[in-house]
């Protein structure tokens, strides 16, 4: 049994690898076709093998995967059609800008409260008083972490106490749209960020998923590099003493790693957001469970212990389910009409149960090891 398994684990391997050489190459056929006879393989693992202690992993590849797969495939229409789409910069601003504030605010984020003070001081504090700042400010902060940790909420929160414009940018939807002119698109934002600011008030380029602009294949050969490139060049701008206009950058990763140094080094603030420890598990399943009716057996204490090593996702989607189980049986007992029943610690364990953590204990020391390594860089 171990035999096939690691046969078939090796052939996912061998397309996966040809699939990455082929979308270097621009090769997006075959590309494709090798993603997906790797998806395929990948999923005939997990069927057979329930047990296998990698299953998450290979799950979060099959991910990777197809959503590269459907990126390319919206590319090749792109490609085909001759980049039918000639962009000026308002249309881009359009797209990436914020019109409306989130209404996220700090006091739903739970816990977290030395990131929320990290962000205070690097960025709300100056945007109010830059009179108390005569040293000046940083200009880029790097969030990064597991996923589903709140990096994109606390964004969305920065959005929502500063009086200012929030520029959104999800890098990892918005780069292969963009293909072929993510550079000058990069550009653009920058640009309109520097008039924007001019009339006084800060300007936050939020970028989301910011690893996908380094990992990013152009059509063109060195067109990867090059986004990089300009974006190094758009962040020394800022960086420069005579610039004293408020634009800061926010970055969010959920995978530092893929980093170089050169990038890193152009946030000088870099904000570990981790997964939820004892104290916030506890904040995050009050906030979650706040609407709910529970019964009395239900122990917000001994839920935090078990939920340890999950994320703050995680543990939103797990009273999700606790109270669908309510829900659904409600429905299944009695049609539509009536009220479920209160939501007991029984659902909670089933849900626990067969829900397993969304980041491997592994994965979460090499977040940690990663800022050893780069906190005083
Ligand atoms: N600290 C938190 N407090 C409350 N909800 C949270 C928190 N962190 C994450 N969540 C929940 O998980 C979802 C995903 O979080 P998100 O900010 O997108 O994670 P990340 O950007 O780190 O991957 C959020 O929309 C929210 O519902
Ligand atoms: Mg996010």
């Amino acid at each position: 049994m171990s035999h096939s398994y690691e046969y078939l684990e090796g052939m996912a391997r061998q397309y996966a690898i040809q699939a990455v050489r082929h979308d270097k190459e621009g090769k997006f056929d075959d590309a494709i076709k090798n993603y997906k006879k790797a998806t395929e393989i990948l999923r005939n693992i997990i069927a057979l093998y329930p047990e296998n202690s990698l299953n998450n992993i290979y799950k979060q590849w099959i991910k990777e995967y197809e959503k590269r797969v459907k990126d390319l495939e919206s590319m090749k229409l792109t490609i085909t059609s001759q980049y039918p789409h000639t962009s000026n910069g308002d249309d881009i601003f359009n797209e990436v800008v914020f019109k409306e504030k989130p209404g996220v605010t700090f006091n739903d984020i739970a816990d977290l409260i030395d990131v929320k003070e990290a962000i205070k001081e690097a960025i709300i504090y100056p945007t109010l008083r830059p009179d108390l700042f005569p040293l000046g400010w940083h200009r880029g902060i790097l969030l990064f972490g597991p996923p589903g940790c709140g990096k994109t909420l606390l964004a969305a929160a920065v959005a929502t106490e500063i009086d200012g414009v929030f520029i959104h940018l999800d890098a990892a939807s918005v780069m292969s749209k963009w293909l072929g002119e993510a550079e000058k698109n990069v550009a653009k934002i920058f640009r309109k960020a520097r008039e924007l600011s001019q009339n006084g008030k800060p300007v936050i380029i939020f970028i989301d998923e910011v690893d996908s602009i380094l990992g990013m294949y152009n059509s063109e050969v060195g067109g990867e590099v090059r986004v990089r490139n300009q974006f190094l060049k758009e962040m020394d701008g800022l960086l420069d003493k005579s610039f004293k206009f408020f634009i800061y950058v926010i970055a969010a990763t959920n995978k530092p790693w893929r980093l170089d140094e050169a990038f890193i080094r152009r946030f000088q603030k870099r904000i570990f957001v981790p997964l939820p420890d004892k104290e916030a598990r506890r904040e995050l399943l009050k906030l979650y469970t706040n609407s709910l009716k529970l019964s009395d057996d239900v122990d917000i204490e001994k839920l935090a212990d078990m939920l340890d090593g999950y994320t703050s996702s995680d543990i939103k989607d797990i009273v999700m389910a606790a109270h669908l189980r309510t829900i659904k049986e409600l429905f299944e007992k009695y049609g539509r009409s009536g009220s479920p029943r209160e939501v007991s610690l029984g659902d909670f364990i089933n849900v626990i149960k067969i829900r397993k953590p969304s980041v491997t204990r592994e994965a979460v020391k090499v977040y940690e090891s990663w800022y050893e390594k780069f906190k005083a860089l």
